[in-house]
């Protein structure tokens, strides 16, 4: 199965947690900044998994741009998963379950309910377990 992760990062959390999931998929599996992503990069791929801190209560403004390059149905046929990091507020946002909502609307079909992880600060690191937690998710999926 070919699969592209896609992510956002600024301190890094993100990226770590991206080539985690990443590592977990193995060789067929490319993980890319969303600056790095080039159209040609979707060409047979089965899975899309989108990653992204949540920065005011929302997808990073480069990942909203990423999800907003597509045309309707352009990603019709592909499984979707999407994550985000947040720290742990009363009010923190979202921006994984945008972003799916985002990518349900081009045509993908999400396979997994809206994840996230927990960074202990704004810069990190993640708080304990989660990468853990990112490697089983990342079985879960990849079993689906
Ligand atoms: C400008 C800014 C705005 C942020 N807004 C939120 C927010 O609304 N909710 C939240 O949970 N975390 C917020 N954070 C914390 C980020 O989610 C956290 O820095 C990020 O998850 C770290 O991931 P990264 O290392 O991949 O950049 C904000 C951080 C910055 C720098």
């Amino acid at each position: 199965m070919k699969s592209l992760i896609i992510y956002d990062s600024f301190f890094g959390n993100t990226k770590l947690l991206a080539e985690t999931i990443g590592k977990e998929f193995g060789n067929d599996t490319k993980v890319l900044h969303v600056s790095d992503f080039k159209q040609e990069d979707l060409k047979g791929i089965s899975l899309l998994i989108v990653g992204s801190p949540i920065l005011g209560w929302r997808p990073s403004e480069k990942t909203t741009a990423f999800l907003m390059s597509f045309g309707k149905d352009q990603l019709k046929g592909i499984r979707v998963a999407t994550f985000d990091t947040r720290v742990k507020l009363f009010f923190h946002g979202d921006a994984t379950k945008k972003m799916s909502e985002m990518l349900s609307n081009l045509g993908a079909e999400v396979i997994v309910e809206p994840n996230w992880f927990i960074v202990t600060g704004k810069e990190g690191p993640l708080a304990e377990g989660e990468l853990e937690r990112a490697k089983e998710w990342a079985n879960q999926i990849k079993d689906l």
